[in-house]
């Protein structure tokens, strides 16, 4: 199987050519994205049609770019041309086409949540003011990514899948901040691990990926944050250190509430960089300041994940977090394992009598009982980064709108 694998990889060192885009010629976009910065462009999914569908359509499906979107030839100019290089700390370093890689036998679909590390800052800033994109609950996505499994071209360079001290960096193709570009590592222990279904996507929802999610390349890595799941890949290098790009050693990374934009710089060295995600959950249906019929039916929708562990309980209460009620699960998938669920839960919870006026918070759990925190400004930090506090929508009764 390798020798036939072997005959479509090939070797040489012709790099990706990815010049970038002005911000002028960038692609056209939705018009149901919430636009949350013009350039760099980044947008989020309207909460209302985050609950509307398991899969996200990409079209909606939020965008996060730390610079323009690189340049892209035709599609049929593109595919001759682009060329993945897979080198570092490995004994069989090579380069392969896209269309060879689309011809792999180990070609694979799956499903999996991506998330912000941002996701729902704009609660965070609501206590103090955070440095970022000011993203309310809708950084967060499901789709069917389609692609070869990363483990599977890192045994073709014979890479040393076992050794705990290795990390894969991956680089995009965006060039940015004069020579900047975006870059990112994770562990060995993920990239190497056949159940840590990190996939090398060319696809997302069936379609060849769309130039804000990454055309023609991406890596998907399910269950961490968005971050590592780097877009425009032309690059993926073993290192025996973590990548040390900007954005892996100057940024994702959580600091205490007190640390400050004034003493944080010697502490960025020490501190570790963000990997898997932490339990999370949010109400979609109702958005927050709605007006509900006071003793009129409501159905409460939702999303909750955690980093591929199983959600087991969704608790929503009617009056800020004084009594709780269980949420149906309404769509849970699993990949064979408890550690597995890569796609997010959808939970909703019908109430006959719609109490408004009122706060509804909802937490989530997952199998080992991680649980969301009360509240943000406990784990409020400088960059707003992984907010997970129990989440508030306040509902106003039509009397009171
Ligand atoms: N990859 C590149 N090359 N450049 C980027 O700016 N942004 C990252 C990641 N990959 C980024 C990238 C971040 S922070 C997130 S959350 C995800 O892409 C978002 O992926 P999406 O835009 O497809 O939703």
């Amino acid at each position: 199987m390798i020798f036939c694998i072997l005959l479509f990889v090939f070797m040489g060192s012709v790099a990706a050519d990815n010049s970038s885009l002005s911000y002028e010629q960038e692609p056209e976009r939705s018009h149901r994205l919430i636009i949350n910065q013009h350039e760099p462009f980044n947008a989020e999914t309207g909460v209302d049609d985050l609950s509307k569908t398991f899969l996200t359509p990409s079209e909606i499906f939020y965008v996060r770019n730390h610079g323009p979107v690189p340049a892209l030839q035709e599609p049929e100019h593109f595919n001759s041309t682009y060329m993945l290089q897979v080198n570092g700390i490995v004994e069989s370093p090579f380069n392969i086409s896209l269309g060879a890689l689309q011809r792999f036998p180990e070609k694979v679909s799956m499903n999996a949540t991506l998330m912000c590390a941002g996701n729902r800052r704009t609660e965070m800033s609501k206590i103090k003011t955070v440095k970022g994109v000011p993203w309310g609950p809708g950084a967060i996505g499901n789709a069917e990514w389609t692609g070869v499994p990363l483990w599977t071209l890192l045994s073709i360079a014979k890479a040393d899948l076992d050794n705990p001290n290795l990390h894969v960096e991956f680089s995009g193709g965006d060039v940015f901040e004069g020579t900047t570009h975006y870059a990112q590592s994770i562990p060995m222990y993920k990239a190497g691990d056949r159940k840590g279904d990190v996939l090398v996507a060319w696809a997302m929802n069936g379609q060849p990926l769309t130039l804000d999610h990454g055309y023609p390349l991406r890596v998907v890595v399910p269950g961490f944050i968005g971050a590592r799941s780097v877009k425009w890949l032309n690059r993926i290098t073993v290192l025996d250190h973590e990548s040390q790009n900007r954005y892996q050693q100057k940024d994702y990374k959580l600091f205490l509430p007190s640390v400050t934009w004034e003493n944080v710089d010697p502490l960025w060295n020490i501190t570790p960089a963000l990997t898997q995600l932490s339990v999370q959950s949010a109400i979609t249906e109702p958005a927050d300041n709605s007006t509900i019929m006071h003793g009129s039916p409501y159905t409460i929708k939702g999303y909750a994940q955690s980093n591929g562990a199983r959600i087991t309980r969704v608790d929503v209460s009617l009056n800020n977090g004084i009594t709780w009620q269980a949420a149906d699960i309404v769509y849970q998938e699993k990949k064979g394992y408890d550690n597995r669920y890569w796609s997010w839960t959808i939970w909703a919870l019908p109430v006959a009598e719609f109490p408004s006026p009122c706060v509804i918070v909802c937490r989530a759990w997952d199998t080992s009982a991680n649980t969301q925190p009360e509240a943000a400004a406990h784990i409020w930090n400088l960059r707003g980064v992984m907010n997970n506090a129990w989440h508030r929508v306040h509902v106003h009764d039509d009397k009171h709108a």
